[in-house]
């Protein structure tokens, strides 16, 4: 794909796929991820550049992409608020136009989703959510993966989610839409999903519970994240009060199915969102989580660039 080609593809939210696409991506990140277990050369992007843009700190997903774009062939840039002219208000759609007239592909993690696609708009060349606000799209992606590495198939599951209804809230939302499976969400009141933040069409895809305890009944998947997201921290304090009932612990994981698994995209607060005797323990996938991130950034990255091999 070269730049400004009308096939050109951005990743700005998880309804940017379609089911066929994310069962190709599934499929490409299996063979990706054997191939980097087997110690297999793979470099389909040798001399492409990827511009990271970190506006909020990250680990897994600063390390995911660049770890995986090197082992692809290709080089990072990486670039934050504070060393660019992006923390000195040059506007948002100029930064777009010029790096991504040096680079072939831009990672962006802000605040407002409107200033990613704002980016995407003036952009060459595909941009991907590295999460927003409003969305955290490459952390679902990993996640659905993973699911399917240990249980196969997630058409038709039950995700539970508990606690904040925050960007993973909402990609969970959309994700369940495409490809077919139900969400089972129970935060504290004031901080519920927002059906029109996610973007999904049709209702029956979710299911609010008042408690928590509803809400994991039966899933197959229970999952949460942190109570305080970057860019809400002057909140803490209200929030450690209102949502000291949606704690996952071995109560809520033992109405879920014995088969259930536990995630969380991390970073973790043991105490907080989930009891360490619950993320520690046989269910919790969340080490297969975060790797899953790089494999699983590999494919959309080859994706977005290459198109479908073969
Ligand atoms: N899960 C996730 O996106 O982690 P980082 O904030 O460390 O990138
Ligand atoms: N909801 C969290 C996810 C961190 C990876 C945040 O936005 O801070």
């Amino acid at each position: 794909m070269k730049p400004g080609d009308s096939l050109m593809k951005h990743y700005l939210q998880f309804k940017d796929l379609r089911a066929e696409e994310y069962a190709y991506l599934f499929e490409r990140t299996r063979e990706i991820k054997k191939r980097f277990k087997n110690y297999e050369k793979y470099q389909p992007l040798v001399d492409r550049t990827l511009a990271m843009i970190f506006e909020k700190a990250s680990t897994r997903t600063r390390v995911s992409f660049e770890a995986g774009m090197y082992q692809m062939g290709g080089s990072v840039v990486h670039l934050t608020t504070g060393d660019t002219q992006l923390g000195r208000a040059e506007p948002v759609e100029d930064s777009a136009r010029v790096i991504s007239r040096m680079v072939d592909i831009v990672m962006i993690r802000t605040y407002e989703q409107a200033k990613l696609e704002a980016f995407a708009a003036h952009s060459r060349v595909p941009v991907i959510n590295g999460l927003t606000n409003e969305y955290h799209p490459c952390q679902i992606l990993a996640d659905i993966f993973t699911f399917i590495e240990h249980r196969g198939a997630i058409h038709g599951k039950t995700v539970a989610w508990v606690g904040d209804g925050n960007n993973m809230a909402h990609t969970w939302l959309q994700a369940a839409e495409i490809l077919g499976f139900k969400v089972h969400v129970s935060t504290p009141g004031g901080y519920e999903v927002d059906a029109a933040v996610a973007g999904v069409t049709d209702a029956s895809c979710y299911r609010v519970f008042k408690d928590p305890l509803e809400a994991c009944r039966g899933a197959h998947l229970v999952t949460t994240d942190v109570w305080t997201s970057m860019g809400y921290e002057a909140e803490n304090d209200a929030r450690l009060k209102a949502f000291a009932d949606w704690c996952v612990d071995d109560r809520l994981m033992g109405v879920a199915r014995g088969d259930a698994l536990f995630m969380h995209c991390l970073p973790a607060h043991r105490g907080e969102e989930v009891a360490a005797s619950v993320i520690d323990g046989p269910q919790s996938v969340v080490w297969d989580e975060a790797e899953n991130r790089m494999h699983a950034q590999k494919a959309l990255m080859e994706y977005l660039l290459l198109g479908r091999i073969g």
